[in-house]
């Protein structure tokens, strides 16, 4: 089959790869009809790789064509989506939907580790079918279906983490794809007002269009561009969808005292500098975490078929898996207008 790898450092090809074959007996291979690139595979891309390289790809959607002997709500033929992390599948944790909590070896996100080859790939194989794919509900376009594999469930989790009251005032670092799933899904909490922070334009254009009081963090100023609009006194919450030092760092200083902090744009730096004395100073909730996507399912489902999520147009690209190598530039680059691709393996 046609498969993406990711090689070396900015170094993306598409290549012939052998088939993958069921992970156990409870694994099932679908045959990708649509996957997208994500902001974590742009660490990917910029490096932080495993040895050998890795096939990427953890957002898909497509139809199930084997099935292992001990699979029994899945069939071949079934259209799934998938959650992009993954667990043992046995333990208690991946049986309530919260492979995050996996004891055993997970939790894994596919095509990420080397452990789990990923879906920017003609098939791809999925250990626990039962539990880490759904059929695609009635009433969900692919491209929402996608969103519901990572990106939406991360959003949600953004503004869930930082327990947003009516009324609060929030600002959201980072208007990708995934803060732009975090302010659809921190508008549902009644906030006053809601400051969507970037460097992009065109992104920062969206957010305004959705509801958001937009500010350019361009030249460092991220947090003070929320301090002078609150009138120095800060945000009630800040969630930070993009995982450097200086936006982690923004959302901290954003904040007013008793401040609440929910980070889900990864940084996992193991030595990161953290300010202590401001945590004290203001009392600060921080929380960060990674998305227990097959548990958000139930609440996110209907909130997308009712239309109560209104998610807009977020893919501004189709291309076909040939064109990975150069959708991963654009996306990395920002260029194009480009804010999310779905890239189609049969193309
Ligand atoms: N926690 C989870 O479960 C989970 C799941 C998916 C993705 N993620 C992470 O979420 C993050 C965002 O993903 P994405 O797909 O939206 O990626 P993205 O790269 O498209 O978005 C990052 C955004 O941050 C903006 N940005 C850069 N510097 C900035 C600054 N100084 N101030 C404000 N904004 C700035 C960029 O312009 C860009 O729009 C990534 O770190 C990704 O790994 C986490
Ligand atoms: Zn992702
Ligand atoms: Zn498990």
């Amino acid at each position: 089959m046609r498969a993406v790898v990711i090689t070396k450092e900015r170094t993306v090809e598409v290549t012939e790869v052998p088939d993958p074959h069921l992970t156990g007996p409870d694994g099932v291979i679908v045959e990708v009809e649509a996957t997208a690139i994500c902001g974590s595979d742009l660490h990917l891309f910029h490096g932080m790789l495993p040895e050998g390289g890795v096939h990427p790809g953890h957002e898909v959607v497509g139809r199930i064509v084997e099935v292992g002997s001990k699979v029994t709500d899945r069939a071949v033929g079934d259209r799934v989506l998938v959650s992009a992390v993954v667990g043992c599948g046995h333990c208690h944790p991946c049986r309530i939907g919260d492979p995050i909590r996996c004891p055993n070896g997970g939790p894994i996100a596919l095509g990420t580790t080397g452990q789990l080859d990923g879906g920017q790939a003609e098939l791809l194989a999925v250990p626990a079918g039962d539990l880490f794919t759904i059929p695609v509900p009635e009433g969900v376009s692919t491209e929402n279906a996608i969103l519901l594999t990572d990106i939406l469930p991360t959003g949600f989790l953004g503004a869930q983490m930082g327990s947003i009251e009516p009324g609060d005032t929030v600002a959201i670092f980072g208007m990708g794809p995934v803060g732009i799933m975090a302010l659809a899904c921190a508008q549902l909490y009644g906030p006053s007002a809601i400051y969507a922070v970037d460097v992009v334009p065109d992104r920062l254009a969206r957010a305004a269009a959705m509801g958001a009081v937009a500010i350019d963090a361009s030249g460092d100023m991220g947090a003070l561009g929320v301090l002078e609009v609150t009138g120095g006194r800060g945000v009630d919450v800040a969630i930070e969808a993009v995982g450097l030092r200086q936006t982690v760092s923004d959302a901290i200083s954003c904040v007013a005292a008793r401040g609440r902090i929910s980070m889900v744009g990864v940084n996992v730096e193991m030595d990161f500098p953290f300010p202590m004395a401001l945590a004290f100073l203001k009392a600060l909730s921080f929380r960060a975490a990674f998305a227990a996507i097959p548990s958000t399912w139930s609440n996110l489902v209907p909130l997308v078929t009712s239309g109560t999520l209104d998610l807009g147009d977020v893919f501004t690209h189709h291309l076909g898996l040939s064109e990975a190598p150069a959708a991963y530039t654009m996306f990395d680059e920002h260029s194009h207008g480009v804010l999310k691709v779905l890239l189609d393996p049969r193309r």
